[in-house]
């Protein structure tokens, strides 16, 4: 569909990975470049795009902008298989033949289509394109469009992976084991607190030539091609409007359950969108949640469970937690997190360190326990213990004693202390958006950036 936009303006082409969190953040860029009179075309894969079209007000919300529309891309899998099936797991080969042989030809052929040559919003001056999809800068390259390389993902995880050629060369990746708790000294800024367990999961591949390891690596390096990178980060940073896309089916019923709990009595647990938990894991937090004493607000999307089993003692204890979570817990398969994290009700979020739940619950003021599960999830968790110091990081360790103590230290043994560094953070958040702030200074430079290229 192509509306007409000014023709005065650039024509910017935003092109996210295609999961849940990557297309939340790319999404907000996109409102906020049309916000500020840039015409936008956002690629989706079809199957993403007919899920999220269906259940939210994206549609409504982009609407009222006569610059911006949608352009959809096959993703090689066909549309009755989950949209979070196919690309969440960065082990999976198949994964990465889709990328190249689907989605690279289908992104170029789309490009140079028709649609795009008679767009009334003039021709495409300018690429947004995830950081981790290096092709479409090389297709940008092709033909003659400036790009931007945009990283979803925390400042402090890409420079891990730049320096991944170095900790390779240095013997620091991979590691064994028994080295979880070494120093890792050849990443700068971080050499007194960066712990082989706190790099990106993919670095503990047993060797050289693991598929996620060689992609990221890969990745990274092109790119280094773009004329310009972006990062989703304040100084410390932060998301810059309020509104989400979503994938999932949200249920609003907790936001009513939330509305009658005492104020900031709440932990709200969610392990994003792509982490997988096992039923002993899962039985383990729920042990923990209940036996901390505390409430809560659990997101248990149903695709999160690795396999569901019959056996008797886990059968028996799931009924228990049941009617245990009656008196205290709430769950949903997917709430609006944002407005959670906003609630007054809420006190703590237990979070998987995914950098959009980071960064959501910095601005919001919320102390967090963190559960790395992967990617840049581990250096994230890391940072907000030892560097932030607005959570706990229970990371490679779940039992129900641990997960008891750290919501316990989190709601009442450490509050004052990580209340106050967490209102700072959130302070400093809100002052990067006033228009003296590095974030409002930052996007003027990128949208003078984007104005020169058309
Ligand atoms: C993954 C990575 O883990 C993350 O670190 C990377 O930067 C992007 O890809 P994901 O597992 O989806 O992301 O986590 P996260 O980055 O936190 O994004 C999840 C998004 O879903 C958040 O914006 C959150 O607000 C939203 N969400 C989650 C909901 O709206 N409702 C929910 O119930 C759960």
């Amino acid at each position: 569909m192509v509306k007409t936009g000014s023709l005065i303006s650039p024509h910017v082409v935003i092109f996210p990975f295609p999961i849940q969190g990557h297309i939340n953040s790319m999404l907000k860029l996109a409102e906020v470049l049309c916000l500020s009179g840039i015409n936008v075309t956002f690629i989706n894969t079809q199957r993403n795009h007919s899920s999220y079209l269906s259940f939210s007000d994206v549609q409504s919300r982009f609407g009222c902008f006569p610059g911006f529309c949608f352009e959809t891309i096959s993703d090689g899998l066909s549309t009755d298989q989950p949209h979070s099936a196919g690309f969440r797991n960065s082990q999976d080969v198949d994964m990465f033949h889709r990328l190249k042989n689907v989605i690279r030809p289908g992104f170029r052929d789309l490009l140079t289509s028709d649609r795009f040559k008679i767009d009334a919003r003039g021709p495409v001056s300018c690429i947004i394109a995830d950081g981790i999809l290096g092709f479409a800068i090389d297709v940008a390259g092709e033909l003659g469009i400036p790009s931007i390389s945009f990283r979803t993902s925390s400042a402090c995880s890409s420079s891990i992976y730049f320096c991944l050629p170095k900790l390779i060369e240095h013997g620091d990746v991979p590691f064994k084991d028994e080295d979880m708790d070494r120093l890792i000294k050849n990443v700068p800024g971080m050499e007194s607190f960066l712990r082989c367990r706190d790099l990106p999961s993919f670095c503990r591949a047993k060797d050289l030539n693991h598929p996620s390891l060689d992609f990221v690596i890969a990745e990274t390096s092109y790119s280094t091609r773009a004329t310009a990178h972006l990062l989703n980060t304040f100084d410390i940073e932060a998301p810059s409007v309020s509104s989400n896309a979503s994938l999932y089916k949200e249920d609003r019923s907790c936001m009513t359950w939330l509305d009658k709990q005492p104020e900031k009595s709440v932990v709200y647990v969610s392990f994003g969108s792509i982490a997988m938990v096992s039923r002993e894991q899962w039985l383990e937090i729920w042990y923990g949640l209940v036996n901390s004493g505390h409430r809560f607000l659990w997101v248990k999307r149903p695709d999160s469970l690795l396999a569901k089993d019959d056996e008797e003692s886990h059968v028996q204890a799931e009924a228990e937690l049941i009617e245990a979570t009656k008196e205290r817990g709430y769950t949903v398969e997917w709430a609006p997190q944002e407005e959670v994290l906003n609630h007054s009700s809420v006190g703590g979020f237990f979070t998987h360190s995914g950098w959009n739940s980071t960064l959501e619950s910095m601005v919001a003021g919320v102390p967090m326990v963190c559960w790395p599960h992967l990617a840049d999830q581990q250096i994230n968790s890391r940072y907000v213990s030892e560097v932030w110091k607005i959570g706990m990081d229970m990371k490679d360790n779940c039992n129900r004693l641990t997960v008891e103590k750290l919501i316990r230290d989190l709601m009442d043994v450490k509050r004052e202390e990580l209340m106050k560094s967490t209102a700072k953070v959130a302070d400093m958040a809100r002052q990067s958006k006033g228009s003296d702030g590095s974030s409002y200074r930052n996007y003027e430079g990128l949208l003078q950036f984007i104005r020169k290229t058309c």
